[in-house]
């Protein structure tokens, strides 16, 4: 691995509910491993968020857990929610009670998500091998702290006893330039071009979308290509050929939608890992992040070794990378993963009926591939 001078990582373990504290069981030793062969150190403290908020502190969002995240150069988060606390009113949902607030709190204004199918493990996906001959590679670069899921919410009771409730979708040109350069910085890593996803012919943030994207990829970035697609279209082309894909940049509801449909493209939703960084650096001076997988608690298969952890351990391996810089100790553990995965020992999520193993040997059989 190549030389860094030795670094002291502190993070935030934030593991959250039914898969979440499963999965991350599997996520931490693997960090410390690799951490520890390139001579790094770890500080982690483990803290309730989400329903173990709720049940335990009163809120999804303990101050305590605030507090131990602003101390720390990165969050390492699991995933929140679930039936237990589906009664509860919906702004104390653990979802929206914390998550939300997180990404508003260290303006984690950039989502990346990586979509990313190796050749070799096309039998993992859902489509046809026929439609993806050389595998999937592509990113989402979803906005995160705009849009409708920040924009003035409210319900109310209207003439004749309707109910009327309204979301809005806000936009501003800053927002929009910023993460757009975040998706050129990401396409020049890569194979250079951008596929903007909006709704240009129906609603207006997206005509303003379109407008700054292109003003920006002109002015800053003529080495990048950029296309544009409306959401329904991209909906359809993706898994019609995904192989058109490179970087995908678009606004916070679509991509929250289009991640998905990328993550299962990729085999499955468990494995897509994903970053979200803030406008802060961290100690280390690199962006402050919070990193999760992005398939969410799994209720149904929680506390039965079911899970498939690699989502969480590819979100430490991103961690490394865009928290910390340390880019060998993050292509490690990918590639042990993708050795794992190769060497057909799989969670059911990604085993298409063949055996299966549960989520504590898959990460035993990762970390001896480390
Ligand atoms: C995601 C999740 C969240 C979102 C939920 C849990 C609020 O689906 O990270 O994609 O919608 O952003
Ligand atoms: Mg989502």
């Amino acid at each position: 691995m190549a030389y860094h001078p030795a670094m002291n990582i502190t993070i935030a373990v934030l593991p959250g509910d039914y898969i979440g504290p499963e999965v991350m069981a599997v996520a931490l030793p693997i960090l410390e491993t690799v951490l520890r062969k390139s001579g790094h150190t770890l500080e982690h403290s483990t803290h309730d968020v989400g329903g173990a908020g709720i049940d335990r502190h009163g809120k999804a969002l303990p101050d305590s857990t605030l507090a131990a995240c602003r101390a720390a150069d990165a969050i390492l988060f699991g995933s929140v929610g679930g039936p237990k606390w589906e009664k509860l009113p919906p702004q104390e949902q653990p979802e929206r009670a914390s998550l939300l607030p997180l990404r508003k709190h260290f303006r984690l204004f950039a989502n990346v998500r990586p979509g990313l199918l190796l050749k070799n493990l096309v039998d993992t996906s859902p489509l046809r091998p026929d439609r993806i001959p050389d595998g999937v590679d592509m990113v989402c670069i979803r906005e995160l702290t705009g849009g409708l899921y920040f924009g003035a919410k409210s319900t109310r009771e209207i003439e004749g006893g309707d109910i009327e409730a309204i979301d809005t979708m806000v936009y501003r040109r800053s927002e929009i330039e910023r993460i757009t350069d975040v998706a050129i910085a990401t396409a020049r890593a890569r194979r250079r071009h951008i596929t903007l996803v909006d709704k240009a012919n129906v609603l207006e943030t997206s005509v303003l979308w379109r407008k700054v994207v292109g003003e920006r990829i002109k002015a800053v970035a003529p080495d990048v290509t950029l296309a544009t697609m409306y959401i329904d279209n991209a909906a359809m082309q993706l898994v019609l050929r995904p192989s058109q894909f490179d970087v995908v940049l678009t606004e916070n509801m679509f991509g929250d939608i289009l991640s998905d449909e990328m993550a299962v493209i990729c085999g499955s939703l468990g494995m897509m890992a994903s970053a979200s960084l803030g406008l802060d650096e961290n100690r280390h001076g690199r962006p402050y992040g919070l990193y999760e997988p992005s398939g969410g608690t799994a209720p149904d298969i929680a506390g039965q070794d079911k899970a498939n952890p690699c989502a969480q351990v590819l979100s430490a391996a991103l961690m490394l990378r865009h928290s910390f810089g340390l880019e060998a100790e993050a292509r490690a553990i990918e590639s042990a993963v993708e050795r794992t995965v190769a060497s057909w020992i799989r969670t059911a999520d990604i085993a298409g009926g063949g055996p299966a193993v549960g989520t504590r040997a898959m990460g035993e059989a990762i970390l001896a591939r480390l």
